[in-house]
């Protein structure tokens, strides 16, 4: 029912990505979750095996945590890749027209710290045009992003308060994509 391509580079290490992803894979959702990590721990990401994932579903949902104000370069090499011309575009492409693209993410800071005196200055919406002009550039249905605050453990949040949002966010989740079918 959707594909969820999860790029974390260490599932590991992780606790927001992994929570999320382990509420979603205990619902009654139907799954395909691509671990890129696990997938292509060289990142000699397969362009064929990824394309043929994205024409299996409707709903494709990007899970990350963001690094630098952007997506995880294993992600980012994803994109680069998977949405070649003739597939995401050009005269024979636009494979992906009218598929849902559904963006997912946590972020380490808190929310107060993004605005213009604060730590990161600029307010987090501001940080995904590129994501959603690369959606309207393959013609897919782009969904506002959905994500939650306050993941880093170095920023004073606990493991606790950590997995709570994450639970709640996957429960969000489940309800867009429950909505989106
Ligand atoms: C390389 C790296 C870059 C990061 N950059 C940002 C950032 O730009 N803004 C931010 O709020 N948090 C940043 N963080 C914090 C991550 O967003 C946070 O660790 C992540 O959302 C937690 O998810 P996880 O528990 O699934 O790993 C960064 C973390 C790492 C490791």
């Amino acid at each position: 029912m959707a594909l969820i391509i999860l790029g974390h580079p260490n599932l590991e290490t992780s606790l927001a990505n992994k929570a999320i992803l382990e509420v979603l894979q205990k619902s009654e959702l139907e799954l395909e979750v691509r671990n890129l990590q696990q997938l292509y721990p060289d990142y000699q990401i397969d362009p064929k095996a990824e394309q043929e994932a994205l024409l299996r579903h409707q709903t494709i949902v990007f899970q990350y945590p963001v690094y630098w104000y952007n997506m995880p370069a294993i992600l980012k090499h994803w994109f680069d890749v998977v949405f070649e011309y003739q597939f995401a575009y050009g005269s024979q492409g636009y494979k992906l027209r009218g598929k849902n693209f559904v963006p997912s993410f946590t972020v380490g800071g808190p929310e107060s710290e993004y605005h213009t005196k604060g730590e990161h200055h600029f307010r987090v919406y501001e940080f995904w045009k590129n994501l959603e002009q690369t959606a309207y550039y393959a013609e897919m249905n782009y969904v506002e992003p959905m994500y939650f605050h306050g993941t880093s453990l170095n920023a004073g949040f606990t493991e606790l308060q950590i997995k709570e949002k994450a639970r709640h966010h996957a429960e969000r989740l489940i309800d867009k994509l429950r909505e989106l079918k």
